[in-house]
């Protein structure tokens, strides 16, 4: 059996009803695990996972890139969160006509054998003007994915077809 270890009772959920659509049962492991300071989301993936002293596991990831900040968030995306959070997000684009950002998710996963794969997934989108929706978690309410109207927490079945962590699970 494969467990998610994650502290983010959200991330875990979304990952179960993705991989369920293949067949693949994961259990939930609600503990974090030790994140490097890094630049990059691989760097802290490969990090832990060699930290981790399981096999069978997956870990993840996962920030919000925004261009007109130089990909601000990023790998300090969970910072900002707990700190400024969103409306601190959309006061810094105020006045900004580029509203376009990402959302990138890196999946470690290491398997049976203890070989340890990264997966990595994106989804290109830009940010609301003001927070919409209440299903999801963290950015979900200011993140509108390209092609769509809605934000990811105004529709979770939307998230889920369309999210970042949805195209890392499914690599
Ligand atoms: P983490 O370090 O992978 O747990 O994520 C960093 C931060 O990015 C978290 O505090 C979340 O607020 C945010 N985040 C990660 N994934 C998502 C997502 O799917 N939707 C909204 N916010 C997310």
């Amino acid at each position: 059996m494969i467990h998610f270890m994650t502290s983010n009772k959200h991330k875990y959920q979304e990952a179960e009803k993705i991989l369920k659509n293949h067949k693949i049962e994961i259990k939930w492991l609600p503990e974090g695990y030790e994140e490097i300071q890094s630049d990059t989301l691989e760097e802290v993936v490969t990090a832990a996972l060699k930290s981790i002293d399981k096999d069978q596991i997956i870990i993840e990831d996962a920030g919000l890139f925004i261009k007109a900040l130089s990909g601000f968030p990023g790998v300090y995306s969970r910072f900002i969160e707990d700190t400024i959070g969103n409306e601190g997000i959309l006061n810094l684009l105020k006045e900004q006509d580029n509203r376009k950002a990402e959302f990138i998710s890196v999946i470690g996963f290491k398997n049976e054998k203890g070989e340890e794969l990264l997966f990595k997934g994106i989804v290109k989108g830009e940010i609301a003007t003001k927070t919409r929706g209440k299903e999801g978690f963290g950015y979900d309410p200011i993140f509108i994915p390209e092609g769509e109207d809605k934000t990811f927490a105004e529709d979770i079945g939307m998230k889920n077809r369309l999210s970042h962590r949805k195209k890392a699970l499914e690599e």
